[in-house]
């Protein structure tokens, strides 16, 4: 593919599927907030309408009443909104831009020989497996006698996101793997609105339609899943800016460290709930920022290149010469790469210089760099530009 329309296309996908991840996440946000601000209505003849919360706002200059009937209305309006485009666009473009960025370009992407030796198709494969395989497993666990208690499946669902952390960790480069986790989470996301919570809504409108009882399983089945859905929304929301931090994802306990942050996204996440009802639980949010706190130790730096002795500038601007240039130039001639990945630039003494904390922290502190190792940099290699950088740049 032309470099400039493997941009462009990525530029484009990035863009929408944010847009309609915050409409979705945001609309999925501001109901459960709504849900748990009802309170009862004000004037007493509404409740005998059969509304069973209300809850006033001011925004944008205007007042507003959001009413919740404790079954149905009386009369169906209409018009009746459904939310559920912003769930699915928010899948097919995260699914393109996964496509574009991780299987096209597995080989800078998704698949490190450090980690496994993977064939491009084996490697997708596999991410597909998972993807498809993390909702299979997960709707039928839902389904099953566990999904009657709903701390026996919280538990399950939560050892099953960590065994499949530590998994893709074992077998993709980290920003690969982050990804697929993410990609899993929200997939089953959405599917839960597709597959359990839309029907529900859609049973409960036909129902009042035709005049009959609603079953409350389909509302129990439907609050299942929205409970699940919104203790993922924060670790999903991590793990798509993840690639940012290769202190995280390429570190050797980076299975860990995403556990540890998921669950401190839970758990801040639990809190926010809980203080719409009224008390936010300080230990709560307490327990989440000490997780996260342990995962911030834990992702110390520890196993740098060590060895001593003088290293050269002449030494280093080889190695980059050699290892990084193919990429980070004014004209890559790396496949793929248009433009100098993140503008930053490593072809002569000055940007050398200029880049000396990020070089440093990229090839040799985390070994993000260069991605799957692609141009086989040695390990000889890292501990030159490490004793180079500790030594004051020389
Ligand atoms: C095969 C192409 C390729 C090679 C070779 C390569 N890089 Fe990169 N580099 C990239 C890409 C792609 C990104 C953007 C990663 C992302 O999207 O997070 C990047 C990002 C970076 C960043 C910015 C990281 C950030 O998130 O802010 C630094 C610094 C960097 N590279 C340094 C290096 C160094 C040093 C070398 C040589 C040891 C190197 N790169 C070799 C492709 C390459």
């Amino acid at each position: 593919m032309d470099a400039h329309l493997f941009d462009w296309l990525n530029l484009v996908l990035r863009w929408a599927h944010m847009i309609v991840g915050i409409a979705w996440i945001g609309a999925s946000f501001y109901f459960i907030w709504l849900d748990n601000h009802l309170h009862k209505p004000l004037d007493p003849a509404d409740e005998a309408r059969g509304i069973g919360g209300e809850v006033w706002a001011v925004h944008g200059g205007g007042f507003y009443v959001a009413r919740k009937f404790r079954v149905a209305p009386e009369r169906l309006p209409p018009e009746l909104h459904w939310f559920k485009w912003e769930a699915y666009t928010t899948l097919i473009t995260g699914f393109f831009l996964l496509c574009l960025v991780y299987y096209y370009g597995a080989e800078i992407a998704l698949i490190d020989p450090a980690v496994r030796a993977l064939d491009k198709p084996t490697a997708i494969a596999i991410g597909l497996g998972f993807i498809v395989g993390g909702w299979v497993i997960y709707d039928a666990l839902c389904k099953s006698a566990f999904g009657d208690d709903p701390l026996v499946l919280g538990g399950l669902v939560a050892l099953l996101s960590a065994v499949a952390a530590f998994a893709l960790c074992h077998l993709f480069s980290g920003r690969g793997a982050f990804i697929h986790f993410g990609a899993m989470l929200g997939t089953i996301m959405v599917l839960n609105v597709y597959f359990v919570i839309i029907p529900g809504q859609a049973e409960l409108v036909r129902a009042k339609e035709e005049g009959r009882p609603v079953d409350p399983k389909y509302g129990l089945m439907g609050r299942q899943r929205s409970v699940h859905n919104t203790f993922f929304t924060l670790p999903v929301l991590f793990t798509m800016i993840a690639n940012h931090y290769a202190g995280v994802t390429a570190h050797e306990w980076n299975w860990v460290l995403l556990i540890l942050i998921s669950l401190a996204g839970g758990l801040v996440r639990l809190w926010f709930v809980e203080r719409h009802k009224g008390a936010g639980n300080p230990l709560t949010l307490g327990s989440g920022l000490v997780v996260l706190g342990l995962a911030a130790i834990l992702a110390l730096p520890r196993n740098e290149p060590g060895g001593s002795g003088p290293a050269s500038f002449a030494e280093v601007a080889e190695i980059v010469k050699a290892r990084c240039a193919s990429c980070h130039a004014l004209k890559p001639t790396q496949e793929n790469i248009a433009a100098p990945p993140k503008g930053i630039l490593l072809e002569n003494e000055a940007q050398i210089r200029s880049q000396a904390v990020s070089l440093y922290q990229q090839s040799a502190a985390t070994r993000a760099m260069p991605p799957g190792n692609m141009t086989e940099m040695t390990e000889p290699e890292r501990r030159l530009i490490a004793r180079w950088f500790r030594g004051g740049t020389p």
